[in-house]
């Protein structure tokens, strides 16, 4: 079964047709990255536009690359939550005229569970329970899968995701936008971060997590914390202080992302952990928890990181499973922001 997967939940446009759940025959993703790193950051309404600009060509590339007519495509799947509402609409307005056009089921697709997906998408023997981290510019929680669509939320950020902990810092520091890759590379070097940035673990029984006091620890450690009139000893000209900064501030999230993964699925007797979302790219953390994993006896599943980023290959994949429970949307489903 040949399904054409729909993504424009943020500042990517991204098509893909994957067969069967697991065979990808073409994929195409137009970043907008550019137009928004002069912002520092996704402008929504500027991401809504440029999708509307790209979404039809980067249909047609993925179609043409993957040598099909829209006749032969099965399905059309859709990503309709969660993400920026008028960037959501474009991708599944497409969707809902592409599948009436060619009288085609639509399946909608929920972007966290598809980047779950694209964890074990490429496993061949998959342990379950799973204990999944989903790491984005958008989200960061832990869940338990006990199947490829039964999942339960153990716990989630209450401020700050953690991607976007790394686009503010990195916005500090003036590396620029995306903050994650940017920070990675700055943080690059032999020498471990030396400065104690604080580690949180809100929620009780939950296993939640908060990134706001670790942002505002960078900052004041920046630019000096305005109740105290010590002036602050970073300088923003002075190399070796950015990087002691981007590798301190790192290291402490992939601290409390790596500790709250081993606690989650510890909770859950799980038989492995999974990774995915944006920030599962960062080098740092997958090695921290491959490590955590071989120590404690996981099987670790970590997103490959051109997978990681927002793309349809996941969405695509996930739709041949939602597609087997009998998901289907129609020209009356909607799209959700959260
Ligand atoms: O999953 P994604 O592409 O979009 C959302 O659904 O949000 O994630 C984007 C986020 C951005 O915040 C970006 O800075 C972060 O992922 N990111 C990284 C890395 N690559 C992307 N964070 C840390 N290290 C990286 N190498
Ligand atoms: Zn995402």
């Amino acid at each position: 079964m040949k399904i054409l997967g729909i993504e424009t939940s943020c500042d990517e446009c991204a098509t893909a047709v994957v067969e069967d759940g697991v065979k990808v025959l073409a994929e195409t993703v137009s970043s907008q990255v550019r137009i928004h790193a002069q912002f520092g950051g996704v402008v929504p309404e500027i991401a809504s536009r440029q999708h509307l600009e790209t979404i039809i060509p980067v249909i047609d590339e993925t179609l043409k690359k993957a040598h099909l007519s829209l006749e032969q495509v099965d399905a059309v799947a859709v990503t309709n939550r969660p993400g920026l509402i008028g960037a959501l609409l474009v991708g599944l307005s497409a969707a809902k005229g592409l599948a009436m056009a060619a009288n085609k089921p639509i399946i909608p697709v929920h972007h966290i569970q598809a980047h779950i997906y694209a964890s074990i998408m490429m496993e061949k023997e998959i342990k379950w329970p799973i204990a999944a981290l989903i790491v984005s510019g958008g989200h960061t929680s832990l869940y338990r899968l006990d199947s490829i669509l039964k999942m339960e939320r153990l716990g989630a950020t209450q401020d700050d995701a953690a991607g976007e902990a790394f686009d503010k810092v990195s916005s500090i520091l003036g590396l620029g936008y995306p903050g994650g890759p940017a920070i990675q590379k700055a943080a690059e070097g032999e020498k471990k971060g030396s400065i104690p940035f604080p580690h949180s673990y809100p929620g009780g029984d939950k296993l939640n997590f908060s990134f706001s006091g670790l942002k505002t620890a960078v900052l004041y450690h920046c630019r000096g914390n305005p109740g105290s009139s010590k002036t602050p000893e970073y300088d923003p000209e002075n190399p070796d202080h950015i990087r002691d900064v981007a590798a301190s501030f790192q290291a402490a999230v992939a601290d409390v992302l790596v500790k709250r993964t081993k606690q989650a699925a510890d909770r859950c007797g799980a038989k492995a952990i999974a990774l995915g979302g944006g920030v599962g790219a960062n080098g740092l953390l997958r090695e921290r928890l491959k490590q955590m994993a071989d120590q404690s006896g996981f099987h670790a599943y970590l997103t490959p990181p051109g997978m990681a980023t927002d793309n349809a290959v996941m969405v695509a994949g996930l739709a041949y499973h939602l597609y087997g429970a009998g998901e289907r949307g129609d020209l009356e489903t909607d799209a959700y922001p959260r």
